[in-house]
């Protein structure tokens, strides 16, 4: 078998990422290597779960089926009560400070088991079986947890790392398309951001990644998942070097929020935002014209994505403001001076950025040519 094992490390506890195709075979065998716990518990959705429970049934440790707990994956119920339900469910099934949580499912099912497990008895341990792409190349990796306030998206969450992570990139035969390109988004993020060979080999063979062909998913998700791990593990807490994994984000949340998280999915809102601080950086000088198309020309590739908003600047500008990553309203943007690399930045001129915004808010459509024309506009810096 050619699973890889990635180290992470945490102040709460290193832990490893076991990560190739059919890895999951292995989960009992990995799992008792953790020690002995009083019970295991499987949390899961039931959509997950009717896609994948036989699978995992047949490599989860035995006795887990009974202390199945299936709750709503929908973002909406990414939240306060779900948490509470959970954690009611765990204490009426006996589990105690010495159970196993085992998280199955996407970023949904991670953010809220993962809070469950910070939080219920203050802490149980937990293992993360990530099922989307999002999960297995992000959120399943660096601890961070939390659900949604009616206010806004993971205001309540704690740093909480789990013990092991097991990464099938198998599991994700049955995720839905739209799911799997959303997921490819955060992939191109990586390749911008910590590496251009990456990079290159998605320019060369998105369509066979489309196709979720085996070979080309056994590259990208280890890689993906050791970037993210080398980056939390120098970072965990996110003062500094954890921000370019915001690349894309700051355009990306204030369009989920603007458009009530309705619209897209966050891997096409990331996608979109992208583009935005592939122009921008172009528009402040940093980058090359031929780094701007690049980086444009590979997010189209994944497909079409939803079209931004009709909306003024000022408006879009207003929510990048409100999200929880702007210190005290300040906008902060990670910018690629070249692909492979990124910093982030709170000195974007406002000039500059509603450029840009005009540009993207106000184009009827957004098909390749025109943003390719963008991306080229004869900026004299260029
Ligand atoms: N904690 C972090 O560091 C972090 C990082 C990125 C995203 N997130 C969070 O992750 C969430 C998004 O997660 P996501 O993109 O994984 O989506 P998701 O968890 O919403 O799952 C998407 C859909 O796919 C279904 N699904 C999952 N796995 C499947 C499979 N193998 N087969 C068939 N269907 C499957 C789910 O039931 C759901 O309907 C957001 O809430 C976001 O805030 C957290
Ligand atoms: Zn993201």
């Amino acid at each position: 078998m050619n699973s890889k094992r990635i180290q992470v490390k945490s102040s709460a506890g290193n832990y490893q990422i076991l990560c190739g195709a059919n890895s999951i075979q292995n989960a009992a065998k990995e799992i008792a290597t953790l020690g002995t716990f009083s019970t295991i518990h499987v949390l899961s959705s039931p959509n997950v779960w009717r896609a994948l429970g036989n699978k995992l049934t047949r490599s989860l440790p035995k006795n887990t089926r009974s202390n199945l707990h299936l709750f709503n994956d929908a973002e909406q119920k990414k939240n306060m009560r779900t948490v509470e339900t959970v954690c009611r469910s765990l204490t009426r099934a006996r589990a105690d400070r010495k159970s196993l949580l085992i998280a199955v499912g996407g970023g949904v099912v991670g953010d809220v088991a993962g809070y469950v497990a910070a939080s219920y008895l203050r802490g149980v341990a937990l293992v993360h079986i990530p099922t989307t792409l999002v999960a297995q190349v992000d959120s399943a990796i660096g601890g961070k947890t939390g659900v949604n306030l009616p206010e806004g998206k993971n205001l309540v969450g704690a740093f909480y790392p789990p013990r092991l992570v097991i990464i099938d990139p198998q599991l994700l035969r049955t995720l839905p398309q739209r799911q799997f390109r959303s997921g490819l988004a955060e992939v191109i993020k990586y390749g911008v951001i910590a590496d251009k060979n990456l990079f290159a080999y998605l320019e060369k063979s998105m369509p066979r990644v489309l196709q979720r062909d085996k070979a080309a998913l056994n590259y990208l998700i280890p890689r993906c998942a050791q970037i993210k791990a080398t980056i939390v593990s120098r970072d965990e807490r996110e003062s500094n070097l954890r921000e370019i994994l915001n690349f894309g984000h700051t355009f990306g949340h204030a369009l989920e929020s603007i458009t009530r998280y309705r619209r897209y999915q966050h891997g096409e809102a990331v996608a979109q935002g992208m583009i935005a601080v592939a122009l921008l950086a172009h528009e402040l000088g940093l980058s090359k014209a031929d780094n701007a198309s690049r980086i444009i020309s590979l997010v189209q590739q994944i497909g079409p994505l939803p079209p931004w908003p009709r909306v003024a600047p000022e408006k879009l500008i207003a929510a990048m403001r409100s999200d929880k990553k702007a210190h005290a309203g300040n906008l902060r943007f990670v910018l690629s001076p070249r692909i492979g690399h990124a910093q982030s930045t709170d000195a974007v001129p406002m000039k500059a950025l509603k450029t840009v915004l005009r540009f993207l808010l106000h184009s009827p459509s957004h098909d390749s040519a025109q943003l390719s024309d963008a991306a080229a506009i004869g900026k004299s810096h260029a």
